[in-house]
């Protein structure tokens, strides 16, 4: 039986090896992502990626435990981190607790994650002293997409840099074991890391964030478009669209099945 890695070992890659993260939603993808990462995680992005929403503002309780669960069943190695729904964490910090200890005790996940900044501190806090670890997420948050106004790249206007900083702070200090930098420029990025004492994990933020994530299926090419922080590491989608292109050219053409496909 293989140990997991646990909150405070990720914790304690602050300006070590990039910690390596990705996301899964289910069992047999979180089986692959396993033998390659440190951290995977069960994000919220499984609304618009595989329930075909247009935003994670939809996303329930009821998702995100199903996926963990697949996740966890899938996986063995890996710390698995199951994202907190938007609406399931906001209201106070009981509120977060009780529907934080529903995932974890559901789902068997090491940690939650859940969106902002400073504003979450005391929620962070609630959480950590009754032994949820928790990571943050600050930078562009996706489930506030209704007041950013979409998905915008956070401090192109230097003034801003101070709040978010400040926001990566507070949510550290109030004991996030990690935090997702996710759509902020470059250098406000490296001030981040160099402000908080726990690893920063980037996404279209900086390669000197402590670790990296991306959505598994952006990476892989199942996406279609993507931002321009996704590098495709692969290009799944096209060979898939071939390989159907093939299958039902077989169909009508009766090559399909051949003489190894039937049961003589
Ligand atoms: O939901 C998600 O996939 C995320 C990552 C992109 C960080 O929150
Ligand atoms: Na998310």
């Amino acid at each position: 039986r293989i140990k997991r890695v646990t909150a405070p070992e990720i914790a304690s890659r602050k300006g070590g090896t990039p910690i390596v993260a990705l996301t899964a939603y289910t069992a047999p993808l979180a089986a692959m992502v396993d033998r390659h990462a440190d951290l995977i995680l069960v994000g919220d992005s499984l609304g618009m990626v595989i329930h075909g929403l247009p935003s994670t503002v939809g996303v329930t309780m009821e998702m995100m435990i199903l996926h963990g669960q697949a996740v966890v069943r899938g996986s063995q190695r890996a710390m698995v981190v199951v994202d907190m729904p938007f609406g399931s964490y906001e209201e106070s910090p009981e509120q977060a607790f009780r529907n934080a200890a529903r995932i974890m005790g559901e789902t068997g996940a090491g940690a939650v994650k859940l969106e902002g900044g400073s504003r979450m501190a005391p929620t962070i806090r609630f959480l950590t002293e009754r032994g949820i670890p928790v990571m943050g997420h600050v930078g562009l948050t996706p489930q506030a997409t209704h007041t950013l106004g979409g998905f915008k790249t956070q401090g192109r206007d230097s003034e801003s840099w101070p709040l978010h900083v400040r926001d990566a702070v507070d949510i550290a200090e109030a004991g996030a074991f990690a935090l997702v930098v996710e759509g902020v420029v470059e250098p406000l990025a490296d001030r981040m890391t160099e402000a908080v004492a726990v690893p920063t994990i980037g996404i279209g933020a900086s390669a000197r964030c402590d670790g990296q994530i991306l959505v598994l299926d952006d990476m892989l090419g199942l996406s279609g478009r993507v931002p321009r922080f996704v590098r495709k590491f692969a290009n799944l989608g096209a060979q898939a669209d071939e390989a159907l292109a093939a299958y039902a050219t077989a169909v009508r053409e009766r090559n399909f099945p051949g003489e190894d496909n039937v049961y003589r």
